[in-house]
């Protein structure tokens, strides 16, 4: 019989745009304030890329971080996975134009699309194809240039989002096994509370379309809110039940950083201690599929976790879709 293959994270990357745009910058485009946007949300500040820079040179910028830290070559990798809902263009993917950045030619390359949970989908996708024997090395990248699809003019979106990628390395180990646990979830009959309403095949781009602004992320924030609350807490026992663990195990947490509300929200109904709440949502604000692998290389480089500790993350996104997974640190 075939030996069981383990899957090993060999290591992280991160990247953001120098650009900061704080409130105070925000009040000077839409009706709001400083105050409200810390009150209701937690965010003092998002990045947001350059006019000459795209999602796949972010995405570019922290593979590069991660590949130089697992001491591996391009050459190496035989998959990227890049999950984004705000991609160079509709088609082809930008894990196509990243293979192509980063020389990657022994890649195959495809795109997956589930919003804010796609980083957790990422690692489950890696996770199945090594575990499969099929594939033996992956680059995983979240990221997102979300102020590209933004309307600029809509205070209640506006204030949310920003811009940033994170990139993950893994490797197919006889030995060692770093994804101890997964578990996802969708709900297809919530579409209409946080979408892109055109610009696809059910509404194709017209000027119409581009006069009332549909090509923009559209929210209903409230019931997006009372959603998330409800299923990050439950992806968080989910994971740890599947494989037998509890809180006590778990050193760190990193959710979704959408809102600070959301977060304490999630901490108090899953039992959570704060102190092992990683927060940076008041540094980025919502980036989206990049948000928890951005803030787990942070996380990593603060030496806010050290080899030998695991690592829940868990996020929740359009579509809807949802999920955690626990990682355990080991390099
Ligand atoms: N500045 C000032 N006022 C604003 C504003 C802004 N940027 N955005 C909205 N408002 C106004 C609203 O128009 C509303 O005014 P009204 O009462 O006159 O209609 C008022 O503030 C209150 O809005 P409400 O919806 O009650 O606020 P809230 O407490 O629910 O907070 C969000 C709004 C969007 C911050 C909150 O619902 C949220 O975070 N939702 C989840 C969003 C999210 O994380 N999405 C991504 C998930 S992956």
């Amino acid at each position: 019989m075939n030996k069981k293959v383990g899957v090993k994270i060999l290591s992280t990357g991160s990247f953001v745009p120098k650009k900061v745009l704080t409130n105070f910058d925000l009040e000077k485009m839409v009706e709001t304030s400083d105050e409200w946007i810390s009150e209701r949300t937690g965010i003092k500040e998002r990045r947001i890329l350059d006019k000459n820079q795209t999602t796949s040179d972010l995405a570019y910028n922290a593979a590069i971080k991660a590949i130089d830290r697992a001491n591996i070559t391009v050459d190496d990798i035989d998959m990227i996975i890049v999950a984004t809902i705000s991609p160079d263009v509709p088609m082809p993917s930008t894990a196509c134009y990243l293979q192509k950045k980063l020389k990657a030619y022994n890649a195959v390359a495809f795109d997956i699309s589930a919003a804010c949970s796609g980083f957790i989908y990422g690692v489950t996708t890696a996770k199945a194809f090594i575990e499969s024997g099929m594939y033996k090395r992956v680059l995983l990248v979240g990221v997102e240039a979300l102020s590209r699809i933004i309307d600029w003019t809509d205070r209640n979106t506006c204030v949310l989002f920003g811009d940033g990628a994170g990139a993950m390395i893994f490797e197919a180990s006889d030995t060692e096994n770093d994804i101890i646990s997964t578990y996802l979830g969708t709900n297809g009959d919530h579409t209409e509370i946080l979408n892109i309403p055109a610009g696809g095949a059910n509404n194709p781009t017209s000027e119409e379309t581009v006069k009332q602004k549909l090509h923009c992320l559209k929210m209903i924030g409230k019931e997006v809110f009372k959603i998330s609350v409800l299923k990050m807490s439950l992806s968080v026992t989910k994971a740890q039940e599947l494989v037998g663990l509890t809180d006590k195990d778990i050193d760190l947490y990193i959710p979704h950083q959408a809102n600070l509300r959301i977060i304490e929200a999630v901490a108090k109904k899953a039992g959570i201690a704060r102190e092992k709440v990683y927060i940076n949502v008041h540094k980025y604000g919502n980036m989206s599929a990049a948000t928890t692998i951005v803030a787990l290389d942070e996380a990593y480089q603060e030496g806010r976790v050290k080899k030998g500790n695991l690592v829940e993350l868990v996020a929740f996104g359009a579509g809807l879709t949802w999920g955690a997974c626990i990682l355990k640190i080991n390099f």
